[in-house]
């Protein structure tokens, strides 16, 4: 059956949302804020790099099941299902999140409810906001108690945004269990498809949906940080913390995925939602349960100035005049997010302690120039090397995995290379004349 919804927001989320909603048939209206942005995806455009949003976009603009609009009335007029999928960033100067655009969307578009509607919010936001805003959709929308507000999180990776919202791997949706009584109806409606796939559909009450994404989102910076806390100690005894990942990897209660040692975790999610996680905790009263996230976010960070070591001893204990290729500026592979990315970190730590900087990029260059105008930029990988006295590998695109060290070997100044990412084979670099370092191996 096709649902008529509008999706609030068209960034990361609510641009994949939007979009996929309408490759399942629906009929759906984008709404932003943003004029530009609405331009560029009413031209079949999609303003980030996420690898086959495009045709889905432009298929679904071009059959009229996908619009865009700035207009709020044109949305409570078009649709009875709304989606939330606006940004929740960290507070300037605070662990916690930062829910006005979330709030905004509540304030601008309740007041124009006048039939019966849900909002599904997609966003991640702190436990016991849902209720909250629930209560408050209901006291400015003219339809008054008609108007529910459920929770139904969003687990999506960038890179594989469109898969993992046609095909996701479960379906969790909050609803307030004393005052509602259409949202799993309408959920199940619109999620008809992935049901008849016998995705896994999950209904609770609104503060659990809520804690599944932060939950699920912790646990992932957890595994991330134990494996790195690992490399830590493997660097101190001479151990080789990737076979020793794949070792306890192949205990199926462990897992192999997420448990790539590194530069560590970055991005628009992981970080932030772990700090507004401590945050709400500490709201709560429950800071104690979530003391060990803090250290979770501390092994984290002090992966990236473990990295600037690297550097350092790489070029003999002073960055001062020395000249660093930085290869990857993308928080991850197949990405052009470069939002708490590692990598541009780095980069601009080994800058400010006096290096020359040269970064590349296969898709962030744009992003990175906009955060970092300081740093040097070159359009290839082999023009970011040349004259380099080492080179950091810092984001694991597929381009780096195969350059062939002999031939990079002919343009650098220095054949040092330190692997960010552990993607790098030692043995093929080594044997081309460079050292080789990892990160958590020798
Ligand atoms: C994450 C969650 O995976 C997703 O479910 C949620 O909806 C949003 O946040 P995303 O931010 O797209 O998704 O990136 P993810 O693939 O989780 O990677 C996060 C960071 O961890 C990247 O910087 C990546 O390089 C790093 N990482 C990942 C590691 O350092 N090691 C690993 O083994 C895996």
């Amino acid at each position: 059956m096709t649902c008529k919804m509008a999706v609030f927001g068209t960034g990361y989320l609510g641009a994949t949302h939007a979009a996929c909603m309408a490759e399942l048939g629906h009929e759906v209206l984008g709404v932003d804020v943003d004029v530009d942005k609405l331009a560029r995806l009413e031209a079949g455009e999609v303003p980030f790099f996420e690898p086959g949003l495009d045709e889905v976009l432009k298929r679904n603009i071009d059959a009229g099941r996908l619009r865009f609009t700035t207009s709020y009335e044109e949305a409570a007029e078009f649709a009875d299902i709304h989606f939330i999928g606006v940004g929740t960033p960290q507070k300037k100067g605070e662990f916690a999140a930062d829910l006005s655009y979330v709030e905004a969307v509540v304030d601008s578009l309740a007041p124009l409810l006048t039939r019966p509607a849900v909002i599904f919010g997609k966003s991640t936001v702190p436990v016991g906001t849902a209720a909250r805003l629930g209560a408050r959709a209901r006291q400015l929308a003219p339809a008054g108690d008609e108007v529910e507000v459920a929770w139904n999180p969003e687990f999506l990776r960038e890179g594989f945004a469109v898969k993992d919202t046609l095909h996701p791997d479960r379906i969790v949706l909050g609803i307030d269990p004393v005052r509602s009584h259409r949202a799993e109806d309408v959920a199940r409606e619109v999620y008809a498809q992935q049901l008849q796939e016998d995705t896994p559909f999950l209904v609770t009450d609104l503060a659990t949906a809520e804690l599944v994404k932060t939950a699920a989102n912790a646990f992932l910076a957890t595994k991330i940080s134990f494996i790195n806390a690992m490399a830590e100690v493997c660097e101190a005894s001479s151990a080789d913390v990737t076979v020793l990942a794949d070792a306890i990897g192949h205990d199926a209660r462990i897992g192999r995925r997420f448990l790539n040692a590194g530069i560590g975790f970055g991005g628009g999610c992981l970080p932030k939602d772990i700090r507004a996680f401590m945050a709400r905790a500490g709201e709560l009263g429950a800071d104690q349960a979530l003391t060990f996230l803090r250290e979770v976010d501390n092994i984290n960070m002090r992966r990236r100035t473990r990295m600037v070591e690297l550097a350092k001893d790489a070029v003999g204990g002073s960055l001062l005049g020395t000249r660093i290729a930085v290869l990857g500026a993308a928080f991850k592979p197949d990405s052009d997010d470069v939002r708490d990315s590692p990598a541009l970190n780095v980069a601009g730590q080994i800058q400010l302690q006096g290096a020359a900087v040269t970064v590349y990029d296969p898709q962030a260059m744009k992003n990175s120039m906009a955060l970092f105008p300081t740093l040097s930029y070159a359009s290839s990988a082999v023009e970011a090397c040349r004259g380099a006295d080492v080179v950091l590998v810092l984001t694991e695109w597929n381009e780096f995995r195969q350059i062939v060290p002999q031939a990079l070997g002919n343009v650098v100044r220095n054949k040092h290379v330190i692997d960010g990412r552990n993607c790098l084979d030692p043995a093929a670099w080594r044997t081309a004349g460079w050292t080789y370092r990892g990160m958590g191996r020798l």
